[in-house]
């Protein structure tokens, strides 16, 4: 058991299995209460394991979405600005302003139009898988599609964008539960770095307009220069993070479950059902954070003003009141109303571009592979609460 992942009930103890399998401890919490007020490392809140609490939560706007940072400290002052102009952590009519014209550029229709490029470098990619013997999933495939597919919408050059996987990484850590002031002040440092190299690329466009988002965006009078900047460096947290996550636990779970793999094989049309199942059974957000604006009763509970929530999406997607054998993969599973990609105000908006790269880059892997096979069956995980995210992907191409 690792001691700073319990919280403060006697019977609930994650062990070290937690970080390569969470869920038997959500549902140890969801058992005893799901809208469970207590610690978790060292952050108290109310921790929402349940299905209907968590849907309910994140369609009042009494809570507002915020990272929670120490406050006053100089410290993490590159952080705290970007933070401060992101979509993400802003509300109502600011919101709904930077929400209509982001929106705009990440419709069902302009994912759809991404799909001939999202195969050619799925492609690409797999050629050079194809001719190891073995590989690591996440690094050579995965990882590199999500980078420079939000790369070339962007309009950041391809050979800038390596830096990038540090730089996300370094940022994910410190917004989540599992940070320590080590990592906040690293990330703020990174968050420095993000903040010069998107200052410059602006100017750069600025003079020169190209035919990319940046462009658009810059062009666009009601954003802010310091919103188009959180912006950027928004999509390409997001554009790195989760999408690999997706792409990779997916794999990882289809290959653990051969007869799943088959069907789909079988039946590629099933590829849609297949990427929704496998957004609920290993969510790659796994948690997201609100603070109540004023009292509010959820549950029967108060949650009074100022207090911290946290959403277990991933949890809440295992929650056997809305899911039929919810611990079971089921790539057929209908329907299917997950809170992977959240709900309502907030509702992620790259969902459309994540689920066709998903679709893609899934069902071409196992078609172009036939004898893929895991290299190892126990792999680790990133030690983090907020995101399913394997270290490593290992197969052998067969
Ligand atoms: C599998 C991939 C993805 C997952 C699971 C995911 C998950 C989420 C979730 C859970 C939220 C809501 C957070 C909240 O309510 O606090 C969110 C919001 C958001 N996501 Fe995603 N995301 C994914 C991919 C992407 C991609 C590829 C992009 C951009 C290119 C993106 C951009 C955003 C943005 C900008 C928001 C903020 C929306 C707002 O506050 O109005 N996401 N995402």
């Amino acid at each position: 058991m690792t001691a700073d992942l319990s919280i403060a009930h006697p019977s609930l103890h994650a062990d070290s299995g937690f970080w390569n399998d969470p869920y038997p401890f959500y549902d140890k919490l969801r058992s005893i209460d799901p809208v469970y007020k207590g610690t978790v490392l060292k952050y108290p809140g109310w921790y929402v394991t349940g299905y209907k609490e968590a849907a309910a939560i994140l369609k009042d706007i009494r809570f507002k979405n915020r990272i929670p940072l120490p406050e006053a400290s100089t410290k993490y002052q590159n952080l705290s600005h970007i933070q401060h102009d992101m979509l993400l952590f802003k509300n109502q009519s600011d919101h709904k302003r930077m929400r209509m014209l982001i929106g705009k550029e990440f419709t069902a229709k302009t994912a759809e139009s991404l799909r001939p490029c999202i195969k050619e470098t799925v492609h690409d990619l797999l050629d050079q898988v194809q001719i190891k013997k073995t590989a690591d999933l996440v690094s050579e495939f995965a990882f590199p599609l999500a980078s420079l597919i939000i790369a070339e919408i962007l309009g950041v050059p391809k050979e800038e964008r390596y830096q990038f996987r540090q730089w996300t990484a370094d940022v994910i850590q410190a917004i989540d539960l599992t940070r320590s002031r080590k990592t906040l002040v690293r990330a703020s440092d990174t968050a420095g770095r993000l903040t010069s190299y998107f200052r410059d690329l602006i100017h750069k466009r600025e003079a020169h307009p190209q035919q990319d988002l940046i462009s658009r965006f810059i062009m666009e009078e009601q954003l802010s220069k310091e919103e188009v900047l959180a912006t950027c460096i928004l999509l390409v947290i997001a554009g790195h993070e989760t999408t690999v996550n997706l792409i990779s636990n997916g794999v990882f779970t289809l290959l653990k479950h051969p007869e799943q793999l088959s069907a789909l094989r079988e039946n590629p049309s099933l590829i849609e059902t297949a990427v929704e199942e496998c957004l609920r059974y290993d969510s790659p957000a796994q948690l997201t954070a609100r603070t109540a604006s004023e009292d509010c009763e959820i549950n029967g509970k108060t949650i009074k003003k100022g207090e911290q929530v946290y959403i277990l999406l991933g949890a809440a997607n295992r929650d056997p009141s809305i899911f039929d054998q919810p611990h079971k993969m089921d790539i057929q599973r209908k329907p299917n109303p997950h809170l992977a990609f959240g709900r309502n105000a907030h509702f992620c908006i790259g969902s459309s571009l994540a689920r066709i790269e998903a679709q893609i880059a899934i069902l071409t892997l196992f078609e172009r592979m036939p004898k893929l096979r895991l290299a190892a069956h126990r792999l680790e995980y990133r030690k983090l609460i907020g995101f399913r995210s394997l270290k490593e992907l290992p197969v052998v191409i067969g």
